[in-house]
């Protein structure tokens, strides 16, 4: 068992030299927490995966803190991605592109011929990066399968004892992972929704990409409710909520024997009466404060101290932020929508 140490904004440098060693650091980004180590470490790198009980053909991402140093991996920077750089870098956009042959270990690509470039928005981080003078591999600094951390607490609860330490610089302004680009094939693709929108991206190009844009208003048939689609998942079973539903999903509750999470605007609810075996994490109102406190929330509900084995969260429409929040929550819930349950 490592000490796993907390490290306060000003105390990089010594994270830094941590990271030299081919110790492993979570770091802060605007998104989620990341578990660093240094990216051309390879035996650094193998510890990641182990950290985390990641399945080792899962590429990781490489995080930079100028494109100069990216300029070192990536065989040719397409001037669209320029653009998309100039604009959105740092920030919450990671974008695929081939690298130069041997740049990068098998270990960091999972044996692809491209890797995953992200500049996050976090003054503190980029300090980190300089200061250890690599790139860092940066996956989110949870254990596989369980939401991302999106406070250093959440970090520790998953990791202590199997990371050198963490940089705490308080909760993530996001909460959901970055858009991942795929730069490397002809038409851009987005492979993952995240902070920065198909919409931003597409106004920046001055084209339409690749994107999976017909997921509004549409309700899939959960293929196998918590079995191996599951990601971002608690020890209870998500349902997710339309605005016009609480109602019958706060009498649905009432029914069950056990206790039941919702997730919600807790002034959606002011009409209605909680019962008693309800609680209720309030989300906040709107779309953004939702998707900062989905991962909390989702947390917060987990484990045997709550004993809670449904959860219910709100679903927003599935535009700008809304898609990047809406990915995500069907993973969690395998995609159960309480429709699908009332039938
Ligand atoms: O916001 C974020 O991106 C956070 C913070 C910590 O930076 N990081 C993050 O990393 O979400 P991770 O490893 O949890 O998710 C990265 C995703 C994985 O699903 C991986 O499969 C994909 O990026 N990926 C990595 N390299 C790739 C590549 N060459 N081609 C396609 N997908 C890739
Ligand atoms: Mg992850």
């Amino acid at each position: 068992m490592l000490m796993t140490k907390i490290y306060q904004p000003d105390e990089v440098d010594q994270a830094a030299q941590e990271l030299r060693l081919g110790e492993l650091i979570a770091f802060p980004t605007e998104t989620v927490y990341g578990l660093g180590a240094d990216a051309t470490n390879e035996q650094a790198v193998k510890r990641v995966y182990l950290a985390k009980g990641r399945p080792s053909d899962n590429p990781l991402i490489v995080t930079i803190s100028s494109v100069a140093m990216a300029e070192q991996y990536i065989a040719e920077i397409p001037s669209a991605a320029r653009k998309l750089m100039a604009k959105f870098w740092p920030g919450s956009l990671t974008m695929v592109f081939k690298i130069k042959p041997g740049s990068l270990s098998k270990t960091v690509t999972g044996g692809l011929k491209t890797a995953a470039f992200r500049m996050p928005q976090e003054p503190t981080t980029l300090r980190l990066i300089e200061a250890a003078g690599v790139p860092l591999v940066g996956p989110s600094a949870n254990t596989s399968g369980k939401p991302s951390p999106t406070t250093a607490q959440h970090v520790f609860n998953d990791l202590e004892g199997r990371i050198a330490g963490i940089v705490d610089d308080g909760p993530t302004k996001v909460g959901v992972e970055s858009t991942i680009l795929d730069m490397s094939v002809p038409v851009p693709t987005i492979l993952r929704p995240g902070a920065v929108t198909v919409e931003e991206i597409e106004a920046v190009l001055g084209m339409e990409v690749v994107a999976d844009r017909h997921h509004v208003g549409q309700k899939e048939v959960p293929k196998a409710p918590g079995m191996k689609y599951k990601h971002y998942a608690p020890a209870g079973q998500v349902v997710i909520v339309a605005p016009d539903q609480w109602e019958a999903a706060l009498k649905w509750a009432q029914a069950k024997a056990e206790k039941v999470g919702v997730m919600v605007d807790q002034s959606l609810l002011d009409q209605q009466t909680i019962p008693a075996n309800v609680e209720v994490f309030d989300y906040g109102s709107g779309i953004t404060n939702a998707t900062h406190k989905l991962f909390a929330g989702l947390r917060y509900f987990d484990g045997q101290a709550k004993k809670v084995n449904w959860i219910l969260v709100a679903g927003y429409p599935e535009e700008g932020l809304g898609a990047a929040y809406m990915n995500r929550l069907r993973k969690s819930a395998g995609n159960v929508f309480f429709s699908d349950l009332e039938d």
